[in-house]
């Protein structure tokens, strides 16, 4: 996915975010711990969530002209990559992943045990950046989202093998796991660059939406990705007996509803994968996912539009554009 276009006007912003993720990193005299933040930070990962922290920041307060900004925007947007980051550890761990970002997980590569107290250093290093940015608003802000995160996981995984699962509580576990996130990241952007509580909103409801369509986005590719474009493994959500928006879908516009219970119920077969995919992407079901993503997408884009019109506004609505599909 070709991302420069939007992160050129906070190029000197991610330099700094990748320094004081550096830091973060290699702060460690242990040798293991080091190997372990080293392979880490070497994986990299498209950085959204800082994008959008910065971009919130100065998207909010309307400057056109690129200026510097604070240390505590810069340690902020890095704080929220590493919750993200001991999230998608932890989340490797619960869906039993071997593959990200085209390398082994951490917990193929160390085990399980280092990979759960690899997540809670980064968990820890995050929030000890945050409170270094001496604004408690923003700590809320980034630990009622992180908490409705971990209870997107947990909803998630105790939901798993419920074929009487909703379409609604699926919604629901997307907007905790994911776009809460990236919600917080565009408000805590907004609030340390001292926007008005309406600028806060309208930044906050352009992460929610976005985050909506990514999450979901994510799901489609899950069925219809290929190892190679997706860098993890396709068909992980539908082995561990997770229904997404494209099954839904599925259930409701096939003709033949028993069928696709009957392969959803085979789990365990990559066979019964197969077979779903070319069912889904036969019918009705894959247009209509596609619609809903990018429905998403324009509300993220629509929620933005009375911001004052910069650079940071156009990065914004370029950064959904890149996630229609
Ligand atoms: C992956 O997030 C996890 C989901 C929320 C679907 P990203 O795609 O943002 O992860 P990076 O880019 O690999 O860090
Ligand atoms: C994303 O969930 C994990 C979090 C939001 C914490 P997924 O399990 O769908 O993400 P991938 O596909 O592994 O990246
Ligand atoms: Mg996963
Ligand atoms: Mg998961």
């Amino acid at each position: 996915m070709e991302l420069k276009q939007v992160y050129q006007p906070i190029e000197a912003e991610f330099k700094r975010v990748s320094a004081v993720l550096s830091t973060s990193l290699t702060s460690s005299k242990n040798k293991s711990i080091l190997e372990i933040n080293r392979f880490l930070l070497a994986s990299g990962g498209k950085k959204l969530r800082p994008a959008m922290v910065i971009l919130s920041a100065k998207a909010s307060t309307g400057k056109t002209r690129r200026q510097g900004c604070d240390k505590s925007l810069i340690d902020l947007a890095a704080a929220i990559e590493l919750i993200h980051r001991a999230s998608l550890i932890h989340d490797d761990i619960i869906d039993h992943a071997d593959l990200r970002h085209s390398k082994p997980t951490i917990n193929r590569q160390w085990g399980q045990e280092v990979a759960i107290a690899a997540g809670d250093y980064l968990y820890a290093e995050a929030f000890r950046l945050i409170a270094s940015c001496g604004n408690p608003d923003v700590l809320a802000c980034i630990g009622t989202a992180t908490k409705l995160m971990c209870e997107g996981e947990l909803h998630q995984v105790c939901e798993r093998d419920n074929i009487e699962l909703l379409k609604q509580q699926y919604l629901l576990v997307v907007k905790q796991k994911t776009a809460a996130l990236f919600a917080a990241s565009c408000q805590a952007g907004a609030m340390l660059a001292h926007a008005n509580p309406l600028q806060q909103n309208i930044l906050m409801k352009y992460g929610l939406s976005f985050g909506m369509a990514f999450q979901i986005r994510d799901d489609y590719m899950d069925l219809v990705g290929s190892q190679e474009d997706l860098g993890k493994s396709p068909g992980t959500d539908f082995k561990m007996g997770e229904l997404t928006l494209p099954l839904f879908n599925l259930l409701e516009e096939s003709k033949n509803k028993d069928q696709i219970m009957s392969l959803i119920r085979q789990a365990d077969k990559q066979e019964a994968f197969e077979e779903l995919r070319k069912c889904f992407i036969n019918s009705d079901a894959f247009l209509k996912t596609k619609a809903e993503i990018n429905g998403y997408v324009r509300k993220a884009q629509k929620s933005i539009e009375t911001l004052p019109q910069s650079s940071f506004k156009e990065g914004l609505f370029i950064l959904a554009d890149r996630f229609v599909i």
